[in-house]
């Protein structure tokens, strides 16, 4: 039995108390329908910035009637103290997924970026510590590594980040660090490489790449490819995501507190090579895509080739990737075709 096998058997025995910030986004809205699945109260943060109700009430339709009543959502901001406190009440664990995401969206306006990504993050951890909550742990970012060209990637050896948004991750592990430093309190950063999944949002301007070729290919629209297509990105399956936080939040072992720890499959995808698997796992949904990609410019603050040494993670908390890229798709795809998303803008 693996470490998260074990804490799927234990954790409804022993229910506890999480605090989910963004909670009605791709990958809050995952970790929600995870923990109310094993009986936990959750506390749900978040202000609808790039989430949505429709999330929230996909999850209500997944779960029972009774795991549902353990769930408290708070509209709230976490630019606001008061807010952050209010969710922080009383709380064992915080999974803080609250962010703006996106290098084009900091590109364009770093400020609010920074607003919410480092003023909410600081919020946030103070109003964890304040309510003394065991665990903190936070999502950080692949970002990070900016412009160091070693693969695949290990935690300490990190680059100059290329975007503001990569910079506001860069300040939260630093600032997590102080915290540990000044106060004595304990936090988790996971780096995430490239997650995807049900739920991660297919529209609009900063939508992430594997949605918005789903629902273009869906549509019979055309798919635009940044660069050559020879990018490449060690993309993540959003239910190994979710073992890692709870992997995370639950850990009590001193040498596994206070570490930041990549969160990835630990392969290596093109995006030409991306282009085909979504286009094969199409098909085997019925719907055949036989477009051509369109190639152009590369996008300004991505990092060309991403992939993740991932034996951090393996070796102190035990972390197993259930799904490589091809079974992530398979599942995501059959979602993606299910909903009958609208057409992307
Ligand atoms: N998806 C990825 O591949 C990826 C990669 C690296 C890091 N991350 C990080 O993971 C976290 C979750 O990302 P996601 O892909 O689920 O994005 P998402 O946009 O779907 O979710 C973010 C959520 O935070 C909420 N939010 C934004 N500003 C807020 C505020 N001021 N107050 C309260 N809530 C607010 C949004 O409404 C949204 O529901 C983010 O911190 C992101 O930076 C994601």
């Amino acid at each position: 039995m693996t470490a998260y096998e074990k804490l799927l058997v234990s954790l409804p025995k022993t229910p506890k108390k999480w605090l989910v910030t963004g909670v009605a986004g791709f990958i809050g809205s995952n970790l929600l329908e995870q923990l109310l699945t094993l009986d936990q109260t959750v506390v749900g943060l978040d202000n609808f910035a790039t989430g949505h109700q429709h999330n929230l009430d996909e999850v209500k339709s997944l779960v029972s009637a009774e795991q549902w009543e353990r769930f408290k959502f708070i509209e709230g901001d976490i630019r606001k103290l008061g807010d952050c406190k209010q969710a922080c009440e009383c709380v064992d664990y915080v999974l803080h997924q609250a962010a703006l995401g996106s290098v084009p969206r900091s590109l364009s306006d770093p400020i609010a970026t920074n607003s919410v990504n480092i003023d909410g993050f600081l919020n946030m951890l103070v109003a964890a510590r304040d309510a003394k909550v065991k665990n903190f742990v936070y999502a950080a970012s692949s970002s990070t590594y900016g412009d160091h060209p070693a693969l695949p990637k290990v935690e300490d050896v990190i680059g100059n980040p290329l975007s503001p948004y990569a910079a506001t991750k860069y300040v939260n592990e630093i600032y997590a660090d102080v915290f540990q430093r000044s106060y004595g309190f304990n936090t988790i950063g996971l780096r995430y490489f490239n997650v995807f999944g049900k739920r991660q949002d297919p529209d609009g301007a900063y939508a992430a790449v594997m949605p918005k070729w789903a629902a273009a290919m869906i549509n019979g629209d055309e798919v635009f490819i940044n660069g050559d297509g020879e990018t490449s990105r060690d993309f993540c399956f959003v239910e190994n995501t979710v073992q890692a936080n709870i992997l995370a939040a639950t850990t009590r072992a001193a040498e596994s507190l206070n570490q930041v720890y990549n969160v990835a499959f630990g392969g290596r995808t093109t995006l030409n090579m991306l282009f085909d698997c979504l286009a094969k796992s199409l098909l085997d949904n019925g719907v055949s895509y036989q477009r051509l990609p369109k190639y152009c410019d590369f996008r300004a603050g991505d990092v060309r080739h991403s992939q993740a040494d991932i034996s951090k993670i393996r070796n102190l908390l035990g972390y197993r990737p259930k799904f490589d890229i091809h079974s992530g798709i398979a599942k995501s795809m059959s979602w993606y075709v299910a909903k009958k998303i609208p057409k992307s803008s």
